[in-house]
């Protein structure tokens, strides 16, 4: 297929999208995979290509707030100040949803996850669509979220009708859900900390782990998520953390095994030269390391290492995104 420019590849996408196609797309935090939000059949494909549970809503993602009042029933208050603050942004807010919106979107429930994505080639992309883009990550349901091109072309590249390339993804690590159709509750931690929410609205719950063994989360919680194809170990933040890693690293490539290390500046110095390492950057910047996250898990893929160890991170601010995604790439 010929090379077009990205104006002529969104006027694409946009048509293929009325059409009732999929078109992958940058966002600011991972790649989607979208369809017309108001076409069930368009939406059904997504989950067939995604093996995604049929109990696992999709967000709905728009360019515009006028596009809100076809799509919810009403915008509480403190809805209102999040958005004017955070969008368009990382941060995904649940409403009671219109009888316009189709129940897979949903996953028949009544509530409707909403963002406006702040990445110039999403947002024109919806523009020209005029309608609504319901769209996950578009990665294989349980493997880690694509952040570039390369890895969204090693997994559903093929599968969908057009992929726009947008290089890199700023946040690398997907947006912050939460609900808003009753106390405000954070059900998945993301790029926006629940820090910076609590400082635009005042204190917000967030789910804690008895809440999710009741079934009370976000429907995609419950599920295995983010998992390299190696196993992932993680090692407790500790003075003896690297020292531990090397050590395991070590007994695991005398008994034969490719290793990686996910790791960090401050202990590179501290690990095998046989091991593979991949670095995060500073523990003093955590939003690098979040940004280059699921980069480290798509590298230990494409090495075909046997297992990865890997450091942990204080759960503060941006550090609860990504130990939620690292435990859960763990599988524990
Ligand atoms: O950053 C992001 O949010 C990316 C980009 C592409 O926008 N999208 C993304 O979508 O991460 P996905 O489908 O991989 O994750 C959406 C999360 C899931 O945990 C899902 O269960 C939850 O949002 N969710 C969506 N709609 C919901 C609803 N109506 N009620 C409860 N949870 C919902
Ligand atoms: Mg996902």
């Amino acid at each position: 297929m010929a090379i077009t420019d990205l104006p002529t590849q969104i006027e694409q996408g946009a048509k293929l999208i009325r059409a009732g196609k999929l078109v992958i797309f940058p966002t600011e935090t991972v790649y989607g995979i979208g369809a017309d939000g108001l076409n069930p059949e368009a939406i059904q494909k997504i989950y067939a290509i995604k093996k995604r549970p049929q109990d696992n809503p999709v967000i709905i993602h728009i360019s515009q707030l006028t596009q809100l009042k076809t799509l919810v029933k009403r915008i509480p208050k403190t809805a209102q100040v999040l958005m004017e603050r955070w969008w368009p942004g990382p941060l995904t807010i649940l409403l009671e949803r219109n009888a316009l919106i189709p129940d897979i979107v949903t996953a028949g429930t009544d509530k409707v996850a909403i963002r406006m994505p702040d990445n110039p080639i999403a947002l024109a992309l919806i523009t020209a669509a005029q309608t609504p883009i319901a769209a996950p990550s578009a990665n294989t349901s349980g493997k880690p979220s694509p952040t570039n091109y390369n890895q969204v072309m090693a997994d559903l590249g093929a599968k969908a009708d057009l992929v726009i390339d947008g290089g890199q993804c700023q946040y690398g690590l997907e947006s912050t859900v939460i609900d808003m159709t009753d106390e405000p509750i954070i059900l998945r931690p993301g790029a926006i900390t629940k820090e910076q929410i609590d400082a635009t609205i005042g204190p917000v719950a967030t789910l804690s782990p008895q809440d999710i063994e009741n079934g009370k989360s976000s429907p995609g919680v419950a599920f295995k998520h983010y998992a390299p194809n190696a196993p992932l170990q993680l090692y407790p933040e500790t003075p003896e953390m690297p020292t531990i890693i090397r050590r395991d690293a070590s007994q695991l490539i005398s008994a034969g095994k490719k290793v990686a290390i996910i790791g960090t500046t401050e202990n590179a110095g501290a690990y095998p030269h046989n091991a593979l390492f991949y670095n995060l950057g500073s523990r003093q910047q955590l939003t690098e390391i979040a940004a280059r996250l699921f980069n480290a898990l798509h590298f230990c893929n494409q090495q075909q290492v046997d297992i990865i160890l890997c450091e942990t991170f204080p759960k503060i601010g941006i550090g609860v995104a990504i130990m939620d995604r690292l435990e859960r790439a763990s599988n524990k």
